[in-house]
Order: structure tokens, then sequence, then C-alpha cells
């Protein structure tokens, strides 16, 4: 009997046009800027939806009734508190240590506490995601508010995910309005294709770890400033400029030295990114409500400045841009960005290792050799 000679592998650095998955959650068409949840473009999701009713949709591939909604939102609710233990595990951490490196190791712990953390099987697995999603604000609220030497404030399992995040985080319900903030930032970020984060957690998940590995895989990943740590380099980019007439000669500045302008450019999109075209009028609103319209005024500047500038290398403001400016506007601590980030996309990183284990064939690419052959072993003391 022969064996079919298998094709000669391609060389593919950064994988970019490379297919490795197949997913019936987010679909995106860099070149027009389009961004779809099932179907669904994410503009009218932004301005009609809530949080929970996109994860619900990403998790079952359709838009819930009013009867699942309710449902699907009670069993989150159900279990937003943390399982004993967890409290102590987060006063144990040292006060100063990175958010992202707390989170990590946070998520990482709840494995710890859950007596299904290796059961097998898409039941086990849709729990485990339900309870890692419900349980995330809980353990970077806490963190923070241990941190910054406050008593942890236990979760109200009245409010929405993004109430009762801000609730655990401030200690005060918040408005309506900054509420609605934070829950479009969190649809805007809950899938995003085969990005870094996500096909980490599918790499992990294919060779048949467990839910919690696939999630701290992806925590890791999204820290980078290439990827989800972006947000706060916005952040940190604002507060050096300062002031709007600064904008143009920092940005030009920066262009002549060939430093990136953070929130600008995306590996898929050459088009504007379709996350940012709502955050950009939202973040207006929300900044001007919170007396830092300045914030806002700076970020529109350097955008008028890159379109002027490189706009032709299809550049534009990335979904991170403007949540920068929103995050800040709602009293969320630069720091904290990312872990935004990560509370949001646990939704996509969950659904994505749920379609991997469906038709799961280890992910496992090559690396193509450039070091010495046929080297000859030199004896220690002779070398
Ligand atoms: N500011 C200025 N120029 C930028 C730029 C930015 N943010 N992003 C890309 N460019 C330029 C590059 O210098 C390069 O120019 P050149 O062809 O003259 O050398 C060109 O655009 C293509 O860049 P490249 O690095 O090949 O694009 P990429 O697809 O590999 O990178 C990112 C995508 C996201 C990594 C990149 O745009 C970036 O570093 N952006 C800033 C970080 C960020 O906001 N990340 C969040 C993504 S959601």
């Amino acid at each position: 009997m022969s064996i079919a000679t298998p094709p000669a592998p391609i060389f593919d650095k950064g994988l970019a046009n490379t297919i490795v998955a197949e997913t019936q959650m987010s679909f995106i068409d860099g070149g027009k800027g389009v961004l779809e949840y099932v179907g669904i473009d994410i503009d009218s999701l932004a301005r009609k939806s809530t949080f929970e009713e996109c994860v619900y949709l990403l998790w079952n591939r359709k838009l819930p009734t009013t009867p699942e909604l309710n449902s699907f939102t009670e069993s989150l609710r159900a279990h937003y508190a943390l399982p004993p233990g967890m409290t102590d595990l987060i006063r144990s951490i040292p006060r100063d240590a990175t958010p992202m490196h707390a989170l990590r190791t946070l998520i990482s712990a709840l494995s710890l506490f859950d007596p299904e953390a290796d059961a097998e099987g898409e039941e086990p697995n849709a729990r485990k995601a339900l309870r890692m999603l419900a349980q995330t604000p809980a353990l970077i609220a806490g963190f923070d508010r241990y941190r910054k030497g406050k008593s942890i404030v236990e979760p109200d399992p009245t409010l929405s995910m993004a109430s009762n995040f801000l609730w655990m985080l401030n200690g005060a319900v918040p408005t309506a309005a900054v509420a609605r903030a934070l829950d479009v930032c969190l649809i805007l970020h809950a899938d995003h294709g085969l990005n870094a984060s996500t096909f980490a957690a599918r790499v992990t998940m294919s060779t048949l770890s467990d839910l919690y590995s696939a999630i701290v895989t992806a925590i890791g990943t999204l820290k980078g400033p290439l990827h989800g740590g972006a947000n706060e380099e916005v952040m940190v980019m604002l507060k050096e400029i300062g002031s709007l007439d600064r904008v143009e000669d920092y940005v030009m500045e920066r262009l002549a030295r060939k430093d990136r302008i953070m929130g600008f450019g995306h590996r898929v999109y050459k088009a504007f990114d379709p996350r940012a075209t709502y955050l950009k009028t939202f973040a207006r609103q929300v900044s001007a409500d919170t007396g830092n319209l300045a914030l806002y005024e700076m970020s529109r500047r350097i955008e008028d400045i890159m379109a002027r500038e490189v706009a032709a290398k299809g550049i534009y403001p990335n979904v991170d841009f403007y949540s920068a400016t929103t995050y800040h506007s709602i009293g969320i601590d630069l720091d904290l960005f990312t872990c935004m980030f990560a509370m949001s996309r646990i939704a996509g990183w969950a659904g994505h290792c749920l379609e991997q284990l469906e038709g799961n064939r280890l992910i496992r690419p090559g690396a193509a050799y450039i070091g010495p052959h046929a080297q000859p072993y030199i004896d220690i003391a002779n070398r």
C-alpha cells in the first residue's frame, strides 16, 4: 500500500495567508471594513444589542427570543460570585502586580476550584465557559479594589454584566449612560475571527487540554502591545501629548522617526475598522458628558493627521483608538484597559474553543530550519 505524498509546505511568515480553522461566529472583510457576528453587522449590534445578547448570538449562532435571553442572563448572573477561596487568592497577589498578570493568574486559579475543570464534552465545556465569563468581572474588580486598599465588593445579580462590573469596581451603581458605554465596548470586543489570542486558545484546545488552559493561553497572548495592549498605549500617548496644540508636532515627529501611532493600522482592516465607527460617535458623547472632551478632540486631530499622512497605506483608526477615550471617560484606570478587552473576548475565545473541538485536528505548523547541519560534537573540554 502506498502512502500519498503530502503537499509541500509553504512558508507564510505570520500566517497572514493561511486558514487553519472554520468558524460560524464572526466574519471579517478587511478590505471593505466589514465585521459581522453570525451574519449581523457589528454597527447594528453596537447600536441595538447588549453584551449578553451578543454572547448568546455567538455561542448559539442565532439571536435569542425573550425567554431564551432571560434564561441565559439569569444563568450568567447566578455565577457572578467567585468560588470560596478565590478572594483569599486575590489578596495574596502583590498589590503592584500588573493587572493582566493578575488576571491571567486568577483565571488559571479558577480551575483549581472547579470540579469540572478537566471534564470533557460539549456540555461541561459550555458550563465552564459561562462560569468563566460570569466570574471574570469579579476577578478584575476585586484585584483593583484590593490593590487600592479598598474592601472587595460582592457582585449584584440584579445587574447586567457591565453594570455589575462597575458596581464591583467603584462600590456604586453606574449611571445608565456609563453602563451603556461599557456595554458597547464589550459588544465590540467580543469576537474577531482568528486573531492572535483566539488562535493561541484554539492551539491549546487542539491538544485536548482544558478550557481554562486555553483561556489562560489567550490572555497571555492578548497582553502584547501589538494586540490587546494597544488601547493602553493609546492612552499613554494622549497623556504624553497633553493638549490639542501639541498634536501636530507629536504625530509628525513620531512618523518621521518611523515610530507607530498606537490605535492605528490593523492586520486585516485596510479600510476603517467597523468597530471604530460607532465608537467614535459614542466616545464623543461620553467624553463630553464626563468632562473629557479634550481627549476626544486630540484623538480627532490625530485621526485627521494620519488620514493626511498615511491613509494611502491603508492605516486607519482601529477599535483601540476610541475605546481608550471611552474607558478613561467612564473612570477605568489605564492599566485595566486590556483587562476590559479580555473580559469581553472570553466570549469569543470560549466559543472558538468549542468550535475547535467539533472537528478537532491538532494545530501544528512547521518552522523552516535555518541553522547549520552536520556539525561535529566537540567534547566540552575542547570547546
Ligand atoms: N502608525 C504608523 N504607521 C503604521 C502603523 C501605525 N500604527 N501601522 C502600520 N504602519 C505602517 C508601517 O510602518 C508600514 O509602513 P511601510 O510599508 O512604509 O514600512 C505599513 O504601515 C504596513 O505595516 P505592517 O507592520 O506591515 O502592518 P501589519 O499588518 O503587520 O501590522 C499592526 C498591523 C496592528 C501590528 C500595526 O498596524 C501596528 O503596529 N499598529 C499599532 C498597534 C495597534 O494599534 N495595535 C492594535 C491592533 S487592533
